[in-house]
């Protein structure tokens, strides 16, 4: 028995498979090198296929996002100020549950629309702004980034936020997609599906390592601090933020595509080195002290460069991450919804048993 679930096979999916021994994640049929260029809609086009009624092509699915993404607006801004008080990954779990089941909107479609307009108003209205309404023409990714920053991102940012948010689209059976196809497994539909998913993903070991990967650097602060810090962090049991993978014995291949995007968006800064003199020194140390398992630099390491790059709050980072991994959900779910049983597993019972009636 494995308390973490190691190895077990949960279910069957045509989404994507993580190789973790060759480092390598084929997302249907395709090696995420080859894909990560592809536009969000491409990559809703390769995810969504087979899984939905209709005719599915990147245009349609643009026009369709668009819309959901004006319906989405319409529902959050009155709410907003329930979100008070909350940081952006609670704002938008907040905002997330109210959306309704009766919504004719297809719940794939409006729920990758809501992500990123929930994710931008509240980001925004924690700042003490005002929401920035969607553009229904616009791509979705540029989109998104207009509505956190106020004003149309330039054709660089865009495009490096959409190499991230393609990125990480999918993974597998990661926690936030088990825990999403557990909740459809009882048909509960896909909205409270991605409600849960969102909450998984949220936990420091899953999607909200990135904002603690750039706290790390911040205290670490200069080149010679980089030894004691580190040696000291893992002497105390800390885990190094951006290290590590259930899976993956060698480099995760999203942190490759992410590097590539953090060189060429940061050029020779300071920030950069100064990020790989740490991930030298902290995969030294962890091959040194951590001899029982081989530990590489995971997806969040420059995932945080890149955001903190396209000035984006680290307080934002877990909603940005899911902004691309509703995606993944909504493609996971709708393939649970098909054929899968409701995921029902056993617990072994090591509590006292009751005494026998004299
Ligand atoms: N830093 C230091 N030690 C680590 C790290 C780390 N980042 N990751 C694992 N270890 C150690 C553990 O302490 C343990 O050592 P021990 O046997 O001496 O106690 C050993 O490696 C095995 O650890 P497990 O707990 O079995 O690893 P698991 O597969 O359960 O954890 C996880 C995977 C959660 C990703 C872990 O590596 C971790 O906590 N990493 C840091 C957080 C992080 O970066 N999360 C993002 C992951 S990517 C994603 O979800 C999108």
């Amino acid at each position: 028995m494995s308390l973490g679930l190691d190895d077990v096979v949960a279910a069957e999916t045509v989404l994507s498979h993580v190789d973790g021994e060759a480092g390598r994640l084929i997302v249907r049929g395709f090696d995420l090198e080859d894909i990560a260029g592809l536009s969000f809609e491409a990559m809703c086009v390769l995810l969504w296929d087979g899984l939905v009624s209709g005719p599915l092509g990147e245009g349609a699915v643009k026009a369709a996002l668009g819309a959901a993404r004006v319906r989405a607006f319409a529902i959050g801004e009155p709410l907003l100020p329930q979100t008070a008080g909350l940081s952006p990954v609670e704002g938008l779990r907040l905002l997330l549950s109210a959306l309704p089941d009766r919504e004719t909107i297809p719940h794939h479609v409006l729920a990758v629309a809501a992500v990123p307009v929930f994710a931008a108003m509240v980001v925004r209205y924690s700042q003490g702004l005002k929401p920035v309404p969607p553009d229904s023409a616009a791509g979705h990714v540029a989109d998104f980034l207009a509505m956190v920053r106020g004003s149309k991102p330039s054709t660089q940012h865009a495009r490096a936020l959409e190499t991230y948010i393609v990125t990480v689209a999918d993974h597998g059976l990661n926690a936030s997609t088990f825990t999403a196809r557990v909740i459809a497994s009882t048909r509960a539909g896909l909205l409270s599906a991605v409600v849960g998913a969102l909450c998984a993903l949220k936990g420091p070991l899953h999607g909200g390592a990135p904002g603690p990967v750039l706290d790390m650097l911040d205290e670490i602060g200069s080149e010679a601090n980089i030894e004691p810090w580190l040696e000291t962090a893992i002497a105390r049991g800390d885990r190094l933020m951006g290290f590590g993978h259930r899976v993956y014995r060698v480099r995760d291949p999203r942190a490759e595509v992410l590097k590539r995007v953090a060189v060429d968006l940061r050029g020779q800064s300071n920030r950069l080195h100064f990020a790989e003199a740490i991930e030298a020194a902290a995969l030294r140390l962890l091959a040194k002290r951590k001899t029982a398992r081989r530990l590489e630099t995971n997806v969040e390491f420059y995932t945080a460069l890149v955001l903190e790059a396209l000035e984006l709050p680290r307080e934002a980072f877990t909603a940005v991450f899911a902004v691309g991994r509703v995606l993944g959900w909504s493609a996971h779910v709708l393939e649970q919804e098909v054929g899968g049983r409701i995921i029902r597993p056993q617990s072994r019972y090591i509590g006292p048993t009751p005494k026998q009636a004299a």
